[in-house]
């Protein structure tokens, strides 16, 4: 499926199925011995999207091809670090009395099921309408039950999402934080400039926001590892391809746009994240791409 304007995906097709493969990361990550996050969610999620391949990673019935298995060790190992540094941004922003939260693109993340959320916090989740009508179905069935008011928004995010956002409630005179999680790869350059245009505007004084960016050169890296781990997952009937789901080429650095329109800005690279859990990133030919991100906090002051 090559990109469009107008495409759209639910969590099995087009950009919809990333979420359901990370989320299998996740899942993984929660099944380790001595695990940096905890995601009861991530495995009965990817059961109900029902992509046959994913269940058997979580379920440990799938066959993982010989030349997959370090490619599967890497993705588990950058989610649980991932997800732990977001997860440690929200509870930053709650002690420092933040009570709104947008999760942009928000996928199969379950953080407003499982985090401890203060009393009187509002999470708000973005993401495209058959992705969340598939999560909201999945999350009803488990019996699932939100730790925050939770309002799902969908809209496509290289449209008018601020509209959808205030129209579910957001509160623009209120200090929000922001997570972009595995989203800025998937926006068209423009998209991401105008993605972090609209967050400053919407910020009232004490927002803060939280990314992972990824340089133009380094996505065709990063495209190039993901291409060989999803084509081993071709003949499990999983298609996924990589190059024509991202943007890549010339891109605002995101530190740098932010710093330029106020935020105060830490970007540290996910190898310095990685230490800061305690682990060592993977090396390997793997590693090529996904060491070099840098992981962002900017505060609106
Ligand atoms: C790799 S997944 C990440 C999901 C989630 N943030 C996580 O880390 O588990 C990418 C997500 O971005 C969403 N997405 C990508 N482009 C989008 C757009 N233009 N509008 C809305 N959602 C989008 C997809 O639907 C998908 O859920």
């Amino acid at each position: 499926m090559t990109r469009t304007d107008s495409d759209s995906w639910d969590l099995a097709s087009g950009v919809g199925i990333t979420a359901t493969m990370v989320a299998a990361a996740r899942a993984l990550a929660s099944a380790e011995p001595e695990p940096l996050i905890h995601d009861p969610f991530a495995a009965p999620l990817v059961r109900a999207v029902g992509v046959e391949h994913f269940v058997g990673l979580v379920d440990g019935t799938a066959a993982v091809p010989e030349q997959a298995a370090d490619a599967v060790a890497m993705l588990t190992a950058v989610l649980a670090v991932r997800t732990r540094f977001f997860d440690d941004f929200f509870a930053d922003a709650a002690a420092a009395g933040v009570r709104q939260a947008v999760i942009l693109a928000s996928g199969l993340d379950s953080r407003a099921y499982r985090l401890d959320w203060p009393a009187g916090t509002t999470v708000y989740e973005i993401d495209q309408q058959a992705v969340l009508d598939g999560k909201n179905a999945a999350l009803a069935a488990l019996g699932a039950a939100p730790t925050a008011e939770r309002r799902a928004v969908t809209v496509d995010l290289r449209e008018d999402w601020p509209a959808a956002l205030r129209a579910a409630g957001f509160d623009t005179a209120a200090p929000t934080a922001w997570i972009a999680e595995g989203l800025l790869i998937y926006l068209p350059p423009q998209a991401q400039d105008r993605l972090f245009d609209n967050i400053t505007a919407l910020s009232a004084p004490g927002s803060r926001l939280a990314t992972e960016f990824h340089r133009g050169d380094v996505v065709a890296a990063l495209n190039e590892r993901s291409q060989q781990l999803a084509d081993s997952w071709k003949g499990a009937g999983v298609g996924l391809d990589f190059a024509a789901l991202t943007y890549r080429g010339e891109r605002n650095d995101a530190a740098q746009y932010l710093a330029e329109r106020g935020w105060s800005v830490t970007g540290r690279a996910r190898t310095e994240v990685f230490a800061g859990y305690g682990r060592a990133f993977p090396t390997g030919q793997e590693a090529a791409g996904l060491s070099d991100s840098t992981a962002i906090v900017a505060i609106r002051d």
